[in-house]
């Protein structure tokens, strides 16, 4: 019996979302096939991911590194495309069916863009692009008939567990945090962190900016955003919980009091595989829970105190408008300043929430608008670390 061979664009394919993509593509029997890649700095890596699985584009997404680089061992067949352009051109190809948005930061947004606007499947990791522009985003899905499966863990987790039920008869969801590797610390221990302590976080291996969004828990704070949009729910059906073990990915609360959640092992490619393949499943490439040990389960509230960001994602999720573009865009900046030594770790939430506040707020942007507070929200974050 034939089987049919999803083609799929990976943007991103060097960080740690698209090599865990690799992965489940690997291993999915030939049902998926790796017919684009994309990367930005790593492309020594990006020519080895080429070598091995022959796709038939690579986009090397800043021109000033793609001129550098030694492209004489790429395979016969494969095609080079460049820049942005190259990036939103490969998530447009008529060949490709579904594309793994794993570019990280709202630099994600323009191929996420790309293939929703040419109807595409998007399995969706890169959370930015709905904080920045949920409900164009989400309105330009619905034009296009283009789908939108998350990959995120907690969003996926919602995504299956409202599948228990019908929309209106759901109260809220609540989203899992590990609660990063400060959950316990106090005041004066989280004043000294350090940029490797925040870099090390308890269950997920991931990418630096998420690692350290996870350590302030602003990565809680865009994900309330992002499920905000993505769900379409109001901000006050929105809770969090922290759950340490990183085992339940999400749950979703019914009217009548039920609660589903889904588990998993902590491993992307679980949530990834299922973006893959849905609506179907199929075996899986991620490790099993292993019910014949003890395992324990925790949740506990989050402290509001300590992880300010919360508050913040809940402000923004209720606000709309312009606030997530302003919120995503000091983050990025405020994460960048404190991995290059110039902002401390408990300043990235304060340099956010003032830049949030000194923004010229509008209810209902364009594309357009959003894309200019990006740039300035990146600069008033840095002219606050230079200030403080
Ligand atoms: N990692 C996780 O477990 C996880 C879980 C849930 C959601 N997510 C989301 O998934 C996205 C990716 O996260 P990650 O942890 O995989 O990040 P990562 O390891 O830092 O990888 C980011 C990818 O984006 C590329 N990139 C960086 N800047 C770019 C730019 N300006 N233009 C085009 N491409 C660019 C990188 O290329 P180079 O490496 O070649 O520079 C790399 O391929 C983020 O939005 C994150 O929030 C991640």
């Amino acid at each position: 019996m034939s089987q049919e061979v999803a083609n799929v664009a990976v943007l991103g394919s060097t960080g740690s979302i698209g090599r865990n993509t690799l992965e489940v593509i690997a291993g999915s029997h030939g049902t998926l096939r790796s017919i684009g890649l994309s990367a930005h700095a790593r492309l020594d890596l990006l020519v080895e991911q080429a070598q091995e699985l022959h796709p038939q584009w690579i986009v090397a997404a800043c021109p000033r590194l793609a001129a550098a680089q030694d492209w004489s061992r790429l395979p016969v067949g494969t095609e080079l495309l460049v820049g942005p352009e190259g990036v939103e051109s490969l998530a447009r190809r008529p060949e490709v069916q579904i594309v793994v948005a794993a570019i990280v930061g709202s630099a994600g947004l323009r191929g996420t863009w790309a293939a929703l606007e040419a109807g595409k499947t998007v399995a969706l990791a890169n959370k930015e692009t709905m904080v920045v522009a949920g409900p164009l985003v989400t309105q330009l899905a619905q034009k296009t008939q283009a789908r939108i499966v998350p990959v995120d863990s907690e969003h996926s987790a919602v995504f299956q567990a409202l599948q228990a039920g019908r929309r209106e008869e759901v109260k809220r969801i609540i989203l899992t945090a590990s609660g990063g590797p400060f959950r316990n610390h106090t005041p004066e221990q989280l004043a000294s962190v350090t940029i490797a302590d925040a870099l090390r976080h308890p269950t997920w291996t991931m990418g630096p900016k998420i690692t350290i969004d996870s350590a302030t828990m602003m990565n809680k704070a865009l994900e309330i955003i992002e499920a905000r949009w993505l769900f379409d729910l109001r901000a006050d059906q929105i809770d969090v919980v922290v759950h340490p073990q990183s085992i339940v990915h999400s749950l979703v609360e019914f009217i009548d009091g039920s609660v589903i959640a889904q588990l998993g092992s902590p491993d992307m490619k679980l949530p990834i595989q299922y973006a893959l393949t849905y609506p179907h499943r199929t075996e899986g490439v991620a490790r099993p829970l292993d019910f014949t040990r003890t395992m324990r389960l925790d949740f506990e509230p989050p402290d509001p105190e300590r992880f300010p960001a919360l508050a913040l994602g809940l402000e923004v999720a209720r606000t709309g408008g312009t606030a997530g573009a302003v919120l995503n865009a000091a983050n990025e900046g405020a994460v960048a300043a404190f991995l290059g030594g110039k902002l401390h770790f408990t300043d990235i939430v304060p340099s956010c929430r003032s830049v949030l506040e000194n923004h010229h707020f509008d209810p209902a942007p364009s594309l357009a608008q959003l894309l200019e507070l990006d740039v300035w929200a990146r600069q008033e974050v840095l002219r606050w670390a230079c200030l403080s």
